[in-house]
């Protein structure tokens, strides 16, 4: 029997709900407390799970709870994270882990100087798409790759979101800091660390107008690219050209397809957890399926459609993961998966890819991390329900 961490979850917005079907997947944490600094949301999330709300001091002091569970905005990320490690707490964060790479830096020192854990999202790399993926590479199915292309493009949030300003502020906001989390963090853990980039951007929109909301038919002035196209230098020599727009609206390319010296890769979706892998070896045109709904975190559980370009109508999430195998390796003191480590380096990823474009000059990747280790069915069981 695992322990069962008790959970204080800071910033009640939408994203909050996902983490608590986590409850019903995961064995060994438990979400008891909720703040937020518009108390109404944290009320509300209270009365719908049946917990405790309370304002975010008092939750940071509170002896009971031993991990903060940060689900603010991209710009709070730093600052709750920073006074959860100061208040003693092992902190598990939304993606990205801050909007500037300073944070980064000394948000992991500090837990380093704590002896505290510190996680972030994305999990969806544990997921048995990219999971499987590892597997494939490493069994060596098509030899070392060397190329490869990724996609995420989509029209951008302002037709469904009440409140799309920040997606396109300047620092905080575009598609590299918002959607770039998921799709670096899964070549991270595919290719290992990178070691340069190239990169130029663009905005297609000078104003977006609100779908939505109180604010519906107002307009907005986007103050970021919403559009960069990337070439990304891996250290074992891998080259991957990565399409990242709030600017498309629609597409029919894969999520991420990987060239090997002996055969290719189509990638599932790394902003889910399933999906099927598919490989080649020649020239034949008839690709290998390598199924993932077999698979613990691969079997499909959710059914809605969101209205992002290429996503599959049903398909597997397991959010919460992340934090679930954190919990693990703190009661058994090893090392976790979303680790500091990986998320300061696709943070310096993400904003080094900002500046080569910004700057129209390749910029060097100063932070490496290591490929997490396979995470094996034994493993994955352990914190499962
Ligand atoms: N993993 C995913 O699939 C996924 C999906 C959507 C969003 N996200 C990430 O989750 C995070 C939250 O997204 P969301 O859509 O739930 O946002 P949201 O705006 O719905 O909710 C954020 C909540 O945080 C609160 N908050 C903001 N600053 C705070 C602070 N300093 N202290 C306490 N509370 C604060 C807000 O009042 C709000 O209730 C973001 O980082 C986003 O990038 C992840």
């Amino acid at each position: 029997m695992n322990k069962i961490f008790s959970v204080g979850l800071i910033g009640c917005g939408h994203i909050s709900e996902t983490y608590f079907r986590g409850h019903d997947y995961f064995n060994n944490f438990k979400i008891v407390k909720c703040a937020d600094i518009n108390h109404e949301n944290a009320k509300k999330c209270a009365d719908t799970y049946g917990i405790i709300s309370c304002s975010v001091e008092d939750l940071l002091n509170d002896p009971e709870i031993e991990i903060i569970l940060n689900l603010t905005i991209p710009r709070a990320h730093y600052e709750v994270a920073k006074k959860s490690l100061e208040n003693g707490k092992h902190v598990y964060s939304e993606k990205p882990m801050a909007v500037n790479f300073s944070e980064g830096e000394e948000l992991l020192a500090l837990s380093k100087s704590k002896g505290l854990y510190i996680g972030n999202a994305p999990d969806t790399f544990l997921g048995g798409g990219i999971q499987k993926s590892i597997d494939l590479i490493n069994q060596n199915k098509i030899g070392n790759v060397r190329l490869g292309s990724a996609i995420f493009a989509y029209p951008g949030v302002q037709s469904y979101h009440p409140n799309p300003e920040p997606w396109f502020a300047n620092n905080e906001g575009g598609p590299v800091m918002d959607m770039g989390p998921y799709y670096l963090t899964a070549l991270v853990n595919l290719l290992g660390p990178a070691k340069s980039v190239h990169g130029i951007s663009t905005k297609v929109f000078e104003k977006r107008i609100i779908g939505i909301g109180q604010k519906k038919d107002q307009e907005f002035t986007v103050e970021c690219p919403t559009s960069y196209l990337v070439n990304l230098e891996f250290h074992n020599q891998a080259l991957i050209q990565i399409t990242l727009s709030f600017d498309v609206v629609a597409h029919q390319r894969n999520h991420i397809e990987l060239y090997g010296d002996k055969g290719s890769m189509i990638v599932p979706d790394p902003n889910m957890f399933g999906g099927s892998v598919m490989t080649i070896n020649d020239d034949s045109g008839l690709w290998e399926e390598h199924k993932t709904d077999d698979l613990p975190l691969g079997k499909i559980n959710i059914t809605s459609q969101s209205s992002r370009a290429n996503e599959s109508s049903t398909n597997a999430n397991y959010r919460g993961v992340g934090l679930s195998e954190m919990a693990y390796c703190i009661e058994n003191k090893l090392n976790h998966r979303c680790n500091g480590e990986l998320s300061l380096h696709v943070l310096d990823i993400i904003k080094s890819t900002m500046k080569a474009a910004d700057s129209k000059s390749p910029q060097e990747i100063k932070t490496t991390c290591k490929k997490a280790d396979f995470f094996t069915l034994e493993e994955v069981q352990k914190i499962l329900k």
